[in-house]
């Protein structure tokens, strides 16, 4: 990059009522920048572009190699991850707001209340009791595994419900991470045993149903995770269920 300015226009919001405005910066460029670091000078050196002292932007992080989700938001019109988003790789000037889809809790600080909330209405997790040794529990096959470990990569980062157009304000659709987590813990052996419950949540107001197929998900998940394939075979597996729920037989299968 031939300058040594580059320009940030960040969303910025006081608290969650209070309105949304603007804010210019010109920081000093070094090689290698991420929109962390880029956030950070904001930090050491608080003055806006019209050189006016201003208190300093908020935003998370945690990991800063992608692994831990807290630091999504839209940069330059697009939800990713500010920690692996590279400063030489974006035009100029770069736009930073917080994502839509969640509520402000102050500037890029979003409150992701409602991807955790989805997680624990379809039982995200392998329910084991834990007051006791349980021993080894039942191994998976090694491809199978391997095929788990890729749905299991997902960081609840948010970036696929901020990119769906069926999550908003308006919509109780839990989005496609919820949905493929479902699909993760019913494959697991331990976890099958809960698979009618989580299945039966999926077909609640907000569940499956508001999938609309706009397939944007996908295309944006950090992590690669297939989410309309899984999508498409908890549909299946959904079907399978109400029919199964209709007929009365066994809820397991
Ligand atoms: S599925 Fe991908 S985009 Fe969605 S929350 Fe998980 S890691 Fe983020
Ligand atoms: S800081 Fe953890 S994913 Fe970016």
């Amino acid at each position: 990059m031939a300058e040594d300015k580059i320009t940030l226009i960040i969303t910025r919001q006081d608290s969650p009522d209070s309105p949304s405005y603007q804010e210019t910066y010109k920081i000093n460029y070094r090689k290698n920048m991420n929109i962390i670091s880029a956030l950070m000078e904001t930090q050491s050196n608080p003055y806006n572009a019209d050189g006016e002292r201003r208190p300093p932007v908020n935003w998370e992080s945690n990991c800063l190699e992608e692994v831990c989700g807290a630091c999504s938001m839209v940069i330059n019109g697009e939800p990713r991850q500010a920690c692996s988003t590279l400063v030489d790789k974006l035009e100029q000037p770069i736009h930073i707001a917080p994502m839509s889809t969640f509520p402000v809790v102050r500037d890029l600080v979003v409150d992701r209340s409602r991807m955790f909330d989805s997680l624990k209405k379809v039982k995200a997790w392998i329910p084991i009791d834990g007051t006791y040794d349980l021993g080894p529990g039942p191994r998976m096959p090694e491809k199978k595994r391997q095929w788990a470990y890729e749905l299991s990569k997902c960081m609840t980062c948010g970036v696929c419900l901020e990119a769906c157009p069926n999550v908003n304000s308006k919509s109780d659709f839990i989005g496609p991470a919820p949905l493929s987590q479902v699909r993760l813990f019913n494959a697991h052996p331990t976890g099958e045993m809960h698979k009618s419950e989580r299945l039966n949540a999926l077909m609640e107001d907000g569940g499956i149903q508001g999938c609309g197929n706009s397939q944007n998900c996908v295309q944006v998940c950090p992590k690669g995770i297939p989410l309309t394939t899984s999508i498409a075979a908890l549909n299946r597996d959904t079907n399978i269920q109400s029919f199964k729920n209709f007929f009365g037989s066994d809820n397991n299968y």
